[in-house]
């Protein structure tokens, strides 16, 4: 739900306009935080270069309550940045999918946005088959829909360091923002360098004597009584159990979450939102690191003591006062890679100056650069010397060899050394040890934020209600540096206690997100699911529902499973209850593929090849076809193998097969819920 607009803005604009600045607005589609940080970023370091703009950071959800409302403000921008972020299968994220929705959707008109200057930079990772859709669609469009586009496209990709990609996009910004923000008086002068400023809350000890709150995720609905991100609804754990047959080596988890007397409402095909704690040892790992004792009772605070703000590139605080454990256990993501503002906090409290050298050699490529060419200019004498005496076009030659040698291996440092090894950041923390941060600084610029995990619901609120079932395998394995790395959320679903064994049971917040992956509304028409691994949780959902449907005495049409696991006798999950489907009639045939039980590898787009003409019989009929599970691998190949049925069934040529592929998307009939 939209927050409500602040009647004052258009005053605001009078007064920017009234005291000749320009107006900047920056706007951001975030996940995870991610493009909310680096919109703060760019909004900070603006304001810092150019007296003249008047800034603001904008929620693209929080910007207009409705279609009408978009238009008209932007009709009054006149330079905008968007940072947008691309998921799942080439999506926007929860709060810009409304804007873009009716942007891109409403594109018939003459161009209108003439007096606005623009520019995108994308947040998305280049093994997602739609790397950074959204920003491309956007950058396009703008320029489309009559905007003047001031940067190319900015590509960030997370698969490396997007922080670096942000970077070069921002330099290659200011040469533009010069020419429209720089007061003709220092039009020749040279901008100052800009150095942002490592981000603190202010932390205030309380005395446990005296406090004994402890922040809790009570149920924060919001003024709708809807639960979302923000506002999540604490649930109780009900239901616990392995799936996987005790041969098999590896888990997977099915949990059942208590949603009675909660409000809480779903639909089958909807994704779960779940905010799990780190594990105790994590938590105690890192506040040994920290140097402070676990039940340290302190809050966060983004102003001064005298109620001065204190910068608003601050992430929100989290609700305290609480525990350092709890804040360690619910707000801290502790295990992923930390990103280069990071490891700049970091070296700014390293009291071992090698320890601030290194951090700061990892963290930036200025930095890199400086200390290479401050190594180079400790040989100036003999560089000079050469340069003068002996062969010095051979000389410079070489030296520019090294020089780039040097650089490349210096911005390959970080990528390697932190990203390409998975160090989580207490791994980092504890190479580190002279890095002390203190918790106002640890917890704003070192820490991000732990974020929700979202899970397909594997039940059907028909079926059960009262429930949301979810279906997770367990993260776990070994990191390049031999750490074993443990998935923040499915080890605690592996050692969440069920309320049917304890009532001190296990509980988390949890949310709703909508999705659009829904059976069609006529449940005659035929379906085709595909689901390896835990792929299969949405359609366990849809049978769930078909179940129901036929008992309530709908006509069900065909409906086909593709399901794909390793071995029968070991990870084949749900089997009782998908023979149960078949024998019922709410699904007309399962076809599993294992992989791993021959020498030959079976997968499911080869259970789908020999079942290419039917198939194809279903899908010309009006089927649908549904793909769940791994994006960057699994559905990209069952992508493909169903532009080789397209092709060999109308004997069609692969341009024609495409675009009826296309087709089948533009119309809803081909769905993916991928990750
Ligand atoms: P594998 O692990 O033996 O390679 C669920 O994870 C199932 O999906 C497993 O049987 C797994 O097989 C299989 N799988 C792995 N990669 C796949 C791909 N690209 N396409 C389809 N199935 C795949």
């Amino acid at each position: 739900t939209p927050k409500p607009i602040s009647l004052k803005d258009d005053e605001d604009d009078d007064a920017v306009i009234a005291a000749g600045k320009t107006k900047v607005t920056i706007f951001y589609g975030t996940q995870t935080g991610t493009a909310e940080g680096f919109a703060k970023a760019l909004a900070e370091e603006i304001k810092a270069r150019y007296e003249k703009a008047a800034v603001k950071v904008v929620d693209l959800d929080d910007y207009a309550l409705d279609d009408e409302q978009y238009e008209e403000k932007l009709k009054k921008e006149t330079l905008a940045f968007f940072m947008v972020a691309t998921y799942g299968d080439g999506e926007p994220t929860d709060n810009a999918a409304r804007f873009y929705k009716w942007f891109t959707e409403g594109n018939e008109r003459e161009p209108w946005l003439q007096q606005l200057t623009y520019g995108v930079f994308g947040l998305g990772n280049r093994q997602y088959e739609h790397f950074n859709k959204i920003a491309k669609v956007l950058d396009e469009q703008f320029s489309e829909q009559g905007a003047k586009r001031l940067i190319q496209v900015g590509l960030g990709d997370d698969d490396q360091c997007i922080e670096d990609d942000f970077t070069a996009w921002r330099e290659m910004l200011w040469p533009e923002l010069d020419q429209l923000l720089r007061d003709e008086d220092d039009a020749n002068t040279v901008s100052t360098p800009y150095t942002a400023a490592i981000p603190e809350y202010r932390v205030v000890i309380h005395d446990p004597a005296v406090m004994h709150i402890e922040a809790n995720y009570s149920n924060m609905a919001n003024g709708n009584a809807s639960y979302d991100i923000h506002h999540p609804c604490r649930v109780n754990v009900a239901v616990q159990r392995e799936l996987h047959k005790p041969e098999s080596d590896r888990s997977c988890i099915h949990l059942e979450f208590d949603i009675s007397g909660t409000g809480i409402t779903y639909e089958t095909g909807d994704h779960v939102g779940v905010y799990a704690d780190n594990c105790i040892e994590t938590v105690e790992e890192a506040a040994r690191l920290l140097g402070q004792p676990l039940d340290l009772l302190f809050s966060v605070h983004t102003d001064n003591e005298d109620g001065t703000s204190l910068g608003s590139s601050l992430p929100p605080p989290f609700p305290g006062p609480c525990t350092l454990r709890t804040a360690l256990a619910r707000y801290s993501d502790l295990l992923n890679p930390p990103r280069k503002a990071a490891l700049i906090a970091l070296a700014a409290h390293a009291t071992e100056p090698s320890e601030a050298e290194r951090l700061k050699f990892l963290s930036s490529p200025q930095g890199k650069v400086d200390k290479i060419l401050s190594d180079a200019f400790s040989f100036r004498p003999f560089v000079c010397s050469c340069l003068l005496f002996l062969f010095p076009m051979f000389l410079l030659f070489m030296c520019c060899c090294s020089f780039s040698i040097c650089l490349a291996f210096a911005q390959d440092e970080y990528s390697q050394w932190v990203v390409g090894s998975q160090r989580s950041l207490l791994e980092v923390m504890a190479e580190f040890p002279s890095a002390k941060a203190p918790l106002g600084v640890f917890f704003a610029a070192v820490a991000p934020r732990l974020q929700p995990r979202y899970y397909s619901i594997s039940s059907s609120p028909r079926f059960v209600p009262h429930r949301v079932h979810v279906t997770c395998a367990l993260v776990y394995g070994p990191t390049p540096t031999g750490r074993i790395h443990r998935g923040v959320c499915s080890t605690w679903m592996k050692n969440a206690v069920p309320l049917e064994k304890s009532h001190d049971c296990s509980w988390a917040p949890i949310f709703i997100r909508q999705s659009n992956f829904k059976l069609p509304a006529d449940p005659s028409i035929p379906v085709i699911m595909i689901g390896p691994g835990t792929g299969l949780a949405p359609f366990r959902g849809f049978l769930q529902e078909r179940m129901v449907l036929q008992e309530d005495g709908a006509q069900l049409g065909p409906s086909l499973l593709f399901f794909g696991c390793r071995n029968r006798r070991m990870d084949f999950i749900y089997e009782d209850e998908l023979n149960n489907f078949v024998a019922q009639g709410a699904l007309s045939e399962l076809i599993v593929a294992f992989s791993r039980e021959r020498p030959q590898k079976e997968y499911v787009q080869h259970k789908m090849m020999d079942k290419a003409a039917y198939m194809w019989s279903l899908l010309s009929k009006g089927g649908y076809l549904y793909v769940c599970g791994d994006a960057k691998g699994m559905a990209r190949d069952v992508h493909r193998t169903l532009h080789t049925i397209v092709l060999e069934q109308e004997s069609v040529d692969s341009s024609k097969a495409e675009s009826m592929v296309k087709k089948l998307q533009m119309e809803g009939r081909y769905l993916r819920d991928v990750w």
